[in-house]
């Protein structure tokens, strides 16, 4: 029966993280998938998540199955966190679901039982695993301008006119802060614009969020959103805990619907349930249970808080730090924009040979984009870097 199938090739981002592994030189550097790592490259366990954790496996009396939606408070705690208290709640529902990704494609069966005709418009750069993961649902994909890689900056001209020439009821993706794979987000000003061409040619948003927090905080990175929530009748979240909680292989993620009235929220609801009953059945439930607690209880809050700004200040710093090595010597080759961008990632701004020779010949791991995840920088490797980077410029 398997015999006809022809192997895939392994997808580009994880096949980084074992071929970083398992290189046997001491100086290497892993810029490649986007996991936080602290000033000794490790990827720690939040010290909240460690004792909420502690608290949960004393306190915790079954496992019993909780339903297709997942734990009920941490739905109502995200939504709280993404939309704020000014979102209409009647018309919100939010469901959990296996990670960001595992939203995604809650989100994408949704749209195709709605309208199996809908294309998904997602920005002319974006996360890779968007294209095939959407079109796994059975979603066609198409790209609106966004990202000029010569200038380092968002085309927002461009991308208000090719948003107004997609076909009312089709699907925009668009990334609510620290876009990947750029680092490039639009203003407050921007999004506003945005949101009312979306508006004006009754477009729905799906906005996938998985750093909020790590630009500025949850209130100014969740500004799209909340904007779109007051003006729009209809969009899609999907949200990660992944990096802001550092829940990754927890798999913590939720997905929101805001529907017109609370009727076609009940039926979405309805939807959802079914759509994730077929998927998965049900959400795994320890990492929503931590962040449930977390985010119940002001004193837990406030430790995450301070916990995710530091790590959104060290990945400010990280930038700098980069940026400012590689711009002492002097190549003629700017590299500026580092400092511009927000969150985890931006583009290098070279090209796949030398990303191919920063592998080869240093041990500096990349997406053949040039995508670097600044988390990886050190003041340790930061020399190494710069003086590898420009050998190969
Ligand atoms: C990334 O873009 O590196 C992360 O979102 C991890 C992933 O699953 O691709």
């Amino acid at each position: 029966m398997f015999e006809h199938l022809k192997p895939l090739p392994a997808d580009a981002l994880l096949k980084l993280i074992e071929e970083h592994r398992s290189d046997p030189r001491t100086d290497k550097v892993d810029l490649g998938v986007g996991v936080y790592k602290n000033v000794r490259s490790e990827t720690p366990v939040l010290d909240i998540v460690k004792r909420v954790e502690r608290e949960l496996l004393e306190s915790q009396q079954s496992k019993a199955y909780l339903g297709t939606a997942g734990r009920a408070l941490f739905n109502s705690r995200m939504q709280e966190l993404v939309f704020g208290d000014t979102a209409d709640d009647t018309r919100l529902l939010t469901v959990q679901a296996p990670g960001g990704s595992g939203a995604l494609r809650l989100g994408a069966e949704l749209i195709m039982q709605a309208n199996s005709n809908a294309k998904a418009w997602v920005p002319d750069e974006t996360w890779a695993n968007h294209t095939p993961l959407l079109n796994s649902a059975g979603l066609t994909l198409a790209k609106y301008p966004y990202y000029d890689g010569k200038s380092h900056t968002l085309l927002i001209d461009q991308m208000l006119d090719g948003l107004r020439k997609i076909p009312s009821t089709d699907i925009v993706v668009l990334h609510a802060c620290c876009h990947n794979p750029t680092g490039v987000d639009p203003s407050e000003d921007e999004w506003r614009a945005i949101v009312d061409v979306l508006a004006e040619r009754k477009l729905v948003p799906m906005f996938d969020t998985a750093y909020l927090g790590f630009a500025q905080d949850i209130t100014a990175d969740a500004f799209a959103i909340r904007y779109a929530a007051e003006v729009l009748d209809e969009l899609i979240v999907t949200a990660s805990c992944s990096k802001n909680f550092g829940l990754y292989r927890e798999r913590v993620g939720a997905l929101s619907l805001l529907a017109k009235d609370s009727t076609a929220r009940d039926v979405l609801a309805s939807q959802a349930s079914m759509a994730a009953r077929t998927l998965y059945s049900m959400p795994p439930d320890h990492g929503a249970a931590v962040v449930a607690r977390i985010l119940s209880d002001d004193t837990l809050r406030q430790q995450w808080d301070k916990e995710r700004d530091e790590m959104r200040d060290r990945l400010s710093d990280m930038r700098s730090l980069l940026s400012t090595a590689l711009e002492n010597k002097s190549t003629g080759h700017s590299f500026a924009h580092l400092t511009r961008s927000k969150g985890m990632f931006c583009y290098l701004g070279i090209s796949a040979q030398q990303v191919a020779r920063l592998k080869q010949d240093f041990g500096i791991y990349m997406a053949d984009s040039s995508r670097i995840n600044v988390a990886g920088i050190t003041s340790e490797n930061v020399g190494y870097l710069a003086d590898s980077i420009v050998s190969v410029l």
